[in-house]
């Protein structure tokens, strides 16, 4: 359902049907409202109107509609939000598939682009985290790694907003949720993808992915060191017995606990052929459960962001 209200009370959740102004910005340009240069780039433009779908996003004064509600709170996979939410995260693994791509293959590495790419997908975690949860965590083999990467980096910054880190550091944990498993996209496909148990020497090199990862990134002087941390520490755990670098907690900085919490947490409650996908509640009791290797008061918090879902 179509409502047109005045362009000032436009706010992010809201999805965009059009804008009354003959910018060719918004020609033809239909999308739900999650970034601040958008939200500005209306409220400059000529238009005193703009047309809203409020079965797709927010209604006026930034309400849920009921259609919306029931979809979010039954926890059905289906409806006009979900799809809209299904469809950005759709369109922001085809850009980081891109730009990772890109990357290993030698190319240069836009900060630049990296960082709108992971502000957007942020502002699309803090508006829809359960639907983006439930979304991420079904993958093809094909999409893992982006999709994984997307929720990770989504997740990082949710974590590190609610643990009051400066904006800097939040917007570095989405930049690096993006990059942390680049060293995967240097696996053999056969190896990283292999259905049936892997040999010792595989495992060596899936496990050495970390390493492999930071080795390239580290060959780019405007990759910032959070970023390398993460990419290089992501598997530590704690008590020393992660990999590649067996560190232990005092030489783990915040940022990278934190990361290790979400990607733990990503990858138990994703949908994988080889094991049946965790509840967001089983994860969070079995990283409790371990705090030689987790954070408690990380896990806590990361399950408190992922409960209650901020919509305006
Ligand atoms: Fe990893």
């Amino acid at each position: 359902m179509l409502v047109k209200i005045e362009k000032h009370t436009l706010r992010k959740g809201m999805f965009v049907e059009s804008v009354d102004c003959p910018s060719r910005e918004f020609a033809r340009r239909r999308f739900l409202l999650r970034s601040d240069q958008d939200l500005a780039a209306i409220l400059r433009s000529s238009a005193t109107e703009v047309a809203i779908n409020v079965a797709l996003g927010l209604g006026p004064g930034g309400r849920q509609s009921e259609s919306n509600a029931s979809n979010t709170n039954t926890g059905v996979d289906r409806g006009p939000r979900v799809e809209a939410v299904r469809g950005a995260i759709s369109q922001s693994a085809v850009l980081l598939r891109t730009s990772l791509g890109e990357l290993v293959a030698g190319g240069s590495v836009d900060m630049v682009r990296l960082a709108n790419a992971a502000e957007e997908n942020s502002d699309l975690w803090s508006d829809s985290a359960v639907i983006a949860l439930k979304i991420t965590r079904l993958k093809s083999k094909d999409e893992t790694t982006y999709l994984h990467s997307l929720a990770v980096s989504g997740m990082m910054t949710l974590l590190g907003r609610s643990l009051q880190m400066d904006d800097d550091t939040v917007r570095m944990l989405g930049v690096a949720g993006l990059l942390h498993d680049i060293g995967k996209l240097l696996i053999p496909s056969e190896i990283l993808s292999k259905p049936a148990q892997l040999t010792d020497a595989e495992r060596i090199i899936i496990r050495n992915h970390p390493e492999a990862g930071y080795q390239l990134l580290k060959t780019y002087p405007e990759v910032p060191q959070l970023v390398l941390d993460i990419c290089r520490l992501h598997h530590e755990v704690l008590d020393g017995s992660g990999y590649p670098l067996g560190l232990k907690q005092k030489d783990l900085s915040l940022p990278v606990q934190l990361s290790a919490v979400c990607d733990v947490f990503e990858a138990l409650t994703s949908v994988r052929p080889y094991k049946r996908p965790w509840s967001t509640t089983e994860a969070l009791d079995w990283m409790f459960a371990r705090p030689h290797h987790f954070d408690r008061k990380m896990v806590i918090r990361l399950g408190s962001v992922l409960s209650d879902e901020p919509i305006s």
